[in-house]
């Protein structure tokens, strides 16, 4: 148990996560500025904790820096640092090369390494000790994701006076999957040390029960688990567990109003003039990553064009792509693939002045990604796997006027609740192409009666909604 004494802060509210909300910047004549921090994560909860003004720890972006905790705009941020080993190990490797491929149904092939699985033990000890400082007797600490699985049991035998909550952001994998990890058991062991672990799906939360009984031999309720209620109940020595499922979302109000400003349909109507005012636009944008499946969607229209279904004159297709964990083989092949394939379909059909696939390897700002949402026609979301997929969700925000079509992957978390999208399996490429050109031909009404639906679950059930229920499953906030 860490002394009283050498507690440097004494937040009731702490949020752990391997990213701080900002990103470490060094620049070109060697000054350092923050930028915002890529990902869904970051989306969700930053809006969040603002309002809440609570504190923050987590990784600063960059390998061997030592930054002091700063107050940003009322969040109190606790940089932990990591090293170049660290980096290379606990977060491209055992996070981004071990986890996150197995946790995505093996889209790619899991490396188990056991020098990495030490780092992330390191690492993760690193972040239950920096948490165990920040936050004060009693406090709230809601630890995250895929990277800091182990953080619940450290945090816990640090500091059993706190109520401890932890969110996997990601799915998780089919128990069939998660027994090829050789740390299976010790992971389970890690998150039961939280009071409740949460899920975007009951799914999940049933797997991780069956797990936890089969490898921990914990007791386990074995009724289905609902969603926002029920969570199932785990006995963990004499701690009761609670496991649910809570489908995460995204400022939707806030997103609304940005995209009703004028500053946002001017830019929207200015990108349909530089893309040459097509009479279709379609739209993906993700991270680059394996898993969104920007492949397939390139090579549904690449068909498509080829068939003659769809003519090159007619349709623009826009892809931002984020930058991202760009040091991981997986991801070094991805990219070449991707962008072969833009080189082709532009080299086949763009004529001068007109390529049909425009290509950003950038990551835009909030007001240019709206008015990027607003100025397509057909957003177009086919990842083979994805745990919920936030874009699909800011689009429906973004089109208050109803225009526009969604396809979207059935196998992501949000398909569970947009099921008025173009639903498609994305490894059926024939069903793609299908969806593909039934969106750019929707009749408008139509188009306008399947998004009414979406908004209408989309702006209900925002982040704020997410955090609230969690929150107080955690039996840190009072019931509505
Ligand atoms: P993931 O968390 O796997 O990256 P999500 O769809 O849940 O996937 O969240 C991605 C977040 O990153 C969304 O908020 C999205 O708007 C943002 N984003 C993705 N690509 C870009 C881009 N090129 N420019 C700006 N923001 C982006
Ligand atoms: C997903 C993960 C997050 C992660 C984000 C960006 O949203 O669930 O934990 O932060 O991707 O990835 P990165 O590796 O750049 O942090």
């Amino acid at each position: 148990v860490i002394a009283e004494k050498s507690r440097t802060a004494s937040a009731d509210f702490v949020v752990v996560a391997n990213r701080l909300p900002v990103d470490l910047e060094r620049t070109a004549d060697g000054s350092r500025r923050w930028t915002a921090s890529p990902g869904g994560l970051v989306s969700a909860l930053e809006p969040f904790l603002r309002s809440r003004k609570g504190a923050w720890v987590g990784w600063p972006g960059v390998p061997d820096v030592d930054v002091d905790e700063f107050d940003d705009d009322g969040l109190v941020l606790h940089p932990v640092s990591l090293t170049s080993d660290d980096v290379r190990d606990y977060y491209e490797g055992f996070s981004n090369a071990t986890l996150w491929p197995l946790y995505h149904d093996v889209v790619e092939r899991p490396v188990f390494d056991r020098s990495w699985w030490e780092a992330y033990v390191r690492v993760n000890r690193r972040f239950a000790e920096a948490s165990a400082k920040v936050a004060a007797e009693g406090a709230t600490v809601w630890i995250q994701d895929y990277q800091l699985q182990l953080v619940p049991a450290m945090l816990r035998e640090l500091r059993p006076d706190l109520r401890i909550g932890f969110f996997l952001h990601i799915p998780f994998p089919p128990v069939e999957l998660f027994m090829q990890m050789p740390w299976r058991t010790e992971i389970v062991r890690g998150l039961v040390g939280a009071d409740l672990v949460g899920f975007h799906r009951p799914g999940g939360a049933q797997n991780f029960l069956w797990l936890a009984r089969q490898l921990a031999g914990l007791e386990s309720s074995r009724g289905a688990v609902g969603i926002r209620t029920r969570p199932g109940l785990m006995q963990v020595g004499d701690r009761t567990v609670r496991v649910g499922a809570f489908p995460i979302s995204i400022d939707a109000i806030g997103l609304d109003k940005l995209a009703k400003t004028k500053g946002v349909a001017e830019r929207a109507a200015q990108l349909r003039r530089d893309l040459g005012n097509p009479k279709k636009v379609l739209l993906g944008v993700d991270r680059l990553d394996y898993t969104k499946g920007i492949d397939l969607r390139l090579q549904a229209l690449h068909e498509l064009l080829h068939e003659g279904r769809v003519r090159p004159e007619d349709v623009t297709f826009v892809q931002l792509a984020t930058p991202s964990r760009e040091r991981v083989e997986h991801y070094q092949r991805m990219r070449g693939d991707i962008e072969q394939m833009v080189g082709r379909i532009n080299g086949e059909f763009a004529r001068v002045g007109h390529p049909v696939v425009h290509y950003l390897h950038q990551s835009v700002n909030r007001t240019e990604l709206a008015a990027f949402f607003s100025a397509a026609d057909v957003m177009v979301v086919t990842p083979l796997r994805d745990g919920m997929n936030l874009v699909c969700k800011e689009y429906v925000a973004c089109r208050h006027d109803l225009g526009g079509s969604l396809v979207l992957s059935e196998f992501a978390g949000a398909a569970a609740e947009l099921t008025s999208a173009l639903l498609v399996n994305p490894h059926d490429l024939d069903g793609v192409k299908n969806a593909l050109e039934t969106a750019i031909t929707l009749d408008p009404a139509e188009g306008r009666r399947r998004m009414r639906a979406m908004r209408r679950q989309v702006l209900t059930h925002d982040v704020d909604r997410w955090a609230r229920s969690f929150l107080q499953a955690l039996g840190a906030e009072p019931a509505d």
